[in-house]
């Protein structure tokens, strides 16, 4: 049998700085989506995720918090562990930067970009940003309200820095990077910020400061421990420490890297687009295959920030809401790689319509009938006429289309289509009135009532990757067998077998019935 194929995919890893709020919980569940989504598609998976536990930010938390940095990172790690474990991601590894495995790939990255010739000491002299832990030129920071400093681009506090520094000479790389996007033109995704990042590219490179002379709380730059390494070099290497590297030899290595995705947010785009392909195509290392920058959260019309206090807390909502409902949510409610806005009453909207309306209810009373007419087991179909095929064609027809929307990130598109499914099934059962044939004709009930039951194994198989426990209890209800929960036993060879008793139908998608004051 052939190797199933492998699909690479990684979360950026988060600054143990804080706690997660639901713009860390988003980055990480679109990739648990595609995770899940390639699986049922039968790819070989790695999902990685993790945390970023070097730098100056947490150093300077760690310190605020009174604490030793690693104690520090030790405890806020674990909240972040403790995230998956709340909104149901199904990485398959979970990195620190400060675990053994990624000091030696990081001194071993640094070793190889050195040894061919794109590393020199020099001075930096310039500022940087903490919150973003980036440097910034004269040009590009402004006077702040009290006269501060700040970044021109994002109002973020700067500070001066001089001291000794070793350089990645990316200047020398532009051409290199802009013959990488001409001739990959999926490397970086969507369109606007791939052209975001050509004209950054095309407007000319500064060489990269890469390490500090000033702060301990980061890898020993090799042969020189008077340095640590940049944060960001420590942090993007996290994705090939993740797949075995150095040891390029390795199973793990050969199989996964080049990564097939990177998911980020828009704001750590141009690291992920612009340095790490150059860090990697200086080492020798062959660069991902795709960066896709998705949106911004805010909340209710707000931007989400710690110090307006309105971040919010991905365990509540899930403890409000359920947590099928604000998966389904998260991915429905925006054009995934367009900025939003998070409302408690778009949530239960989307509760109330999609799924208790649209979706459970259509499940509620085709499987309430089987129990009730067909002796509690499926139905067995007589010839299927064309408003039946017409049915069945468009629930076959959905495998490719969400394997295409999801090839590309769209999740909303994926959403989109599923439900024109449901749509149309909730239509055709309103059209064939199966109550009013259980008199007339019950053969003909029986097979209106199956065509749905099958529309519904597709609709459930297909909607696993979003709301993973919902669906289940959807396939269990339709008595679909584990094993046959994957793309490839959809079709009509995977057909419901007739006669396959059911257990009685229980409500998968209840009402959101709101009482509490008016949000
Ligand atoms: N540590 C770096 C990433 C290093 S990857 C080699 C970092 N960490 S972060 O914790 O600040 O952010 C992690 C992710 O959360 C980013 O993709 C960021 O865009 C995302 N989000 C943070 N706030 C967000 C919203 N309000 N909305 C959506 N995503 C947001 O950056």
């Amino acid at each position: 049998m052939a190797a199933r194929a492998a699909y690479y995919l990684s979360t950026p890893i988060y600054y143990v700085n804080d706690s997660p709020h639901i713009g860390h919980a988003y980055t990480s569940l679109a990739c648990d989506v595609l995770a899940r989504f390639m699986r049922l598609d039968g790819r070989d998976v790695l999902f990685l995720t993790g945390t970023d536990e070097h730098g100056q930010k947490v150093a300077k938390s760690a310190a605020a918090a009174g604490m030793e940095p690693q104690e520090f990172v030790d405890q806020v790690s674990e909240r972040f562990r403790a995230l998956g474990g709340v909104m149901g991601y199904s990485n398959d590894d979970f990195i620190r930067t400060t675990e053994a495995r990624h000091t030696r790939s990081c001194q071993e990255l640094w070793r190889r970009i050195a040894d061919n010739g794109h590393i020199y000491l020099g001075k930096y002299a310039g500022w940087y940003s903490v919150r973003e832990e980036a440097f910034y030129a004269e040009s590009d920071v402004v006077g702040g309200p009290d006269g501060a400093k700040v970044t021109a681009s994002g109002g973020s506090p700067v500070e001066w820095v001089e001291e000794p520094s070793y350089f990645f000479r990316l200047s020398a790389w532009q051409d290199a990077l802009l013959e990488f996007y001409e001739k990959n033109p999926d490397a970086v995704a969507p369109e606007s910020r791939r052209n975001e990042v050509i004209s950054f590219v095309a407007g000319g490179l500064n060489d990269l400061s890469i390490s500090r002379a000033s702060l301990k709380w980061g890898i020993p730059v090799p042969g020189d421990p008077d340095h640590t390494m940049y944060v960001w070099l420590d942090a993007l290497t996290n994705y090939i420490s993740g797949a075995g590297f150095p040891d390029t030899e390795s199973d793990l290595y050969r199989t996964y890297w080049p990564a097939d995705l990177h998911m980020v947010g828009k704001d750590i785009l141009r690291f992920h687009a612009v340095y790490w392909p150059a860090f990697l195509m200086a080492a020798g290392v062959e660069p991902p295959t795709r960066v896709f920058a998705h949106g911004w959260w805010t909340i209710e019309g707000e931007k989400m920030s710690k110090s307006l206090g309105n971040a919010i807390d991905p365990h509540h909502i899930v403890a409000r809401y359920g947590l099928d409902a604000v998966r389904y949510f998260l991915l429905r409610a925006l054009p995934f790689g367009s900025d939003g806005d998070f409302s408690h009453r778009a949530i239960v909207g989307r509760m109330n319509d999609d799924l208790a309306n649209d979706y459970g209810n259509l499940a509620q009373r085709v499987l309430t009938m089987v129990n009730r007419n067909c002796g509690a087991a499926l139905p067995e179909p007589g010839p299927f006429e064309t408003s039946d095929e017409a049915l069945l064609g468009a629930a076959g027809a959905l495998p490719a289309t969400v394997r295409a929307d999801l090839g590309r990130q769209a999740f909303h598109q994926a959403l989109i289509h599923i439900w024109e499914v449901v749509g149309q099934a909730n239509r055709y059962v309103d059209e064939q009135a199966p109550w009013v044939l259980r008199k007339e004709d019950p053969a003909r009930m029986a097979t209106v009532l199956y065509a749905v039951a099958e529309t519904l194994r597709h609709l459930a198989v297909l909607t696993q990757p979003f709301m993973p426990a919902a669906s289940g209890r959807m396939l269990d209800q339709l008595g679909v067998a584990r094993e046959a929960r994957t793309l490839a036993a959809l079709g009509p060879e995977g057909r419901l077998a007739p006669g396959t008793t059911l257990p009685k139908p229980e409500p998968i998608f209840p009402r959101f019935v709101d009482d509490s004051p008016a949000s």
